[in-house]
Formats: C-alpha cells, structure tokens, sequence
C-alpha cells in the first residue's frame, strides 16, 4: 500500500483533515477528495491558469503544488468566494461586464483577481493585464474579463469607504 502522509487544512473556512499519498497534487484533493471541481484543470503544467486558488491570500496554480504542501494552510478556492448567500464583488463583476463565455478559465480568473485586488485596490488597465497574465482565456478576448475586474475593484474601493469609520 502507497505511504500516506497526515494533513490538516483550512479550506472556504472550513477545517479538513485528510491522509494523502504524498505526490498527490493539491488541484486533485481539491476535486477529488473534497469535491470541490469549480478549480479546473486545463494544461497541468502550469501555463493556463485554470487550478488557480488563492493559499494565504496569493494565488498559485494547483495543478503544480503537492496536496502535503498546504499543510496547515488556508486555501480559497472559487466555491469560497461568495458569503452568505451573497456573491462576491468579483464575481458580481462577471456577471455584470459579462466577463465569461464557456466559463472554462473563470474561477481561476477570478481568484487571480481577488489575488491581484488584494494587493492593489485601484489598478490600472495595464496592471490588470498583467495581473492576469498568468490566466489564459480561450473566448472573450479578455476586454469583458478586464471590466469585470475593473468593476469589482470600484466595489470593493466602495465597500471599504463605507467600512472606513470617520475621523
Ligand atoms: S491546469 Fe494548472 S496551470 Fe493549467
Ligand atoms: S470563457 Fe472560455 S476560456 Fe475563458
């Protein structure tokens, strides 16, 4: 019988526990053992962007990352994005700019995005662009995914005004 190793995650804010062969791939116990499959895989080698999910807040490609890895890591993946019933601002984007079409390479997009907001609020075009760049979209030509992104970093730039108490 193949070693397995313990790990301990926190995966959308829930703990998990799990043994794993220690060359499983963190993209495959995501869809495999948890099932979580909106993280999708599209190259396996780490070109695509399609297994992106945010580790510690940064995005990574899962389809390149050991499930043993993330031990003792928080890991977001697109099913986390949305609380309490209440879609995220990024995801409010794509549905709004109409930032997908056979929706393939979007959860990743968006958790590039997340990713990418995260660290600059307000950015540029170009920024955007390049934020993304490790993302590859095979149908929108990417004007609708760079006004997704750009309508969800307004929100967010709103959301945190409204959170900002007053001086
Ligand atoms: S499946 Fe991971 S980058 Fe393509
Ligand atoms: S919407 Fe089809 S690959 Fe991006």
């Amino acid at each position: 019988m193949a070693k397995t190793m313990h790990i301990s995650v926190n995966v959308n804010g829930q703990h998990r526990d799990a043994e794993v062969e220690p060359r499983l791939l963190l993209v495959h116990f995501l869809r495999e053992n948890l099932n979580l499959t909106g993280t999708h895989i599209g190259c396996d080698t780490s070109n695509c962007g399609a297994c992106t999910v945010l580790l510690d807040g940064k995005a990574i490609k899962s389809c390149t990352f050991f499930a043993v890895q993330a031990d003792g890591r928080e890991i977001t993946t697109v099913e986390g994005l949305a609380k309490g019933g209440k879609l995220h601002p990024i995801q409010e984007g794509f549905w709004e700019k109409h930032g997908l079409q056979c929706g393939f390479c979007t959860p990743g997009m968006m958790l590039a995005a997340v990713a990418l907001l995260q660290k600059n609020p307000n950015p540029t075009e170009e920024e955007i662009r390049r934020g993304i760049s490790g993302n590859l979209c095979r149908c929108t030509g990417y004007v609708k995914i760079v006004e997704a992104i750009q309508y969800a970093a307004e929100k967010m730039r709103q959301a945190q005004q409204v959170e900002a108490p007053v001086s």
